[in-house]
C-alpha cells in the first residue's frame, strides 16, 4: 500500500475501534489500527482517566495489542480522529511507533470527514533514536 492511500481494511478497523474510545474528558475519539509485517491487524483507542496524566493514546493501545499478538513489526498505521483536521500521532506516540517501524512506514491520519494526511515514520520523527541505537551485537 502506498504512503498516499490508506489500506481500506485498516481504515475500517481504525474507524471501528474509534467507536470504543473512552474519552469523557476530552470528548476526542481516536482510533488506531496497525498492519503488521505478517499481515495481522491490531487496533486500539484512547482510554482516559480521571487522573488526567494516566490516560493513554490510541496508538499506545494498538501497539500493546500488536505486541500481545506476538507481532513486532509495523508495516502501516492508520489513525482516525474526531474533528475536521487529521490528528497526527503525538510526539510520544511517534517514538512508540518508531520502536516497531522503520522510517519508510506509512502513517495515515484521517479526520472524521475523510480529510487525510499521509506521511511516513521518518518524516514524522527525523533523526530518531531507535532500537538499533542500542544494538550491541
Ligand atoms: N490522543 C491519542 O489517542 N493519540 C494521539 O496521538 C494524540 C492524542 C488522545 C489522548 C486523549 O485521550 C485525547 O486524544 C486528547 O488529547
Amino acid at each position: 500500500m502506498s504512503a498516499r492511500e490508506p489500506d481500506p481494511e485498516l481504515l475500517a478497523a481504525a474507524r471501528a475501534i474509534q467507536l470504543q474510545a473512552y474519552c469523557p474528558y476530552s470528548h476526542y475519539r481516536v482510533g488506531a489500527a496497525i498492519r503488521t509485517a505478517s499481515g495481522v491487524i491490531a487496533s486500539g483507542c484512547n482510554v482516559e482517566n480521571a487522573a488526567y496524566p494516566l490516560g493513554s493514546c490510541a496508538e499506545a493501545g494498538a501497539i500493546a495489542a500488536m505486541v500481545a499478538l506476538g507481532e513486532r513489526a509495523i508495516s502501516e498505521i492508520v489513525v482516525v480522529t474526531d474533528g475536521d483536521q487529521p490528528g497526527t500521532p503525538c510526539g510520544g506516540c511517534r517514538q512508540r511507533i518508531r520502536e516497531f517501524a522503520g522510517p519508510e512506514v506509512a502513517v495515515h491520519s484521517l479526520a472524521d470527514d475523510g480529510a487525510t494526511w499521509s506521511t511516513t515514520v521518518g518524516k514524522q520523527l527525523p533523526h530518531s533514536f531507535g532500537p538499533e541505537s542500542l544494538a550491541t551485537e
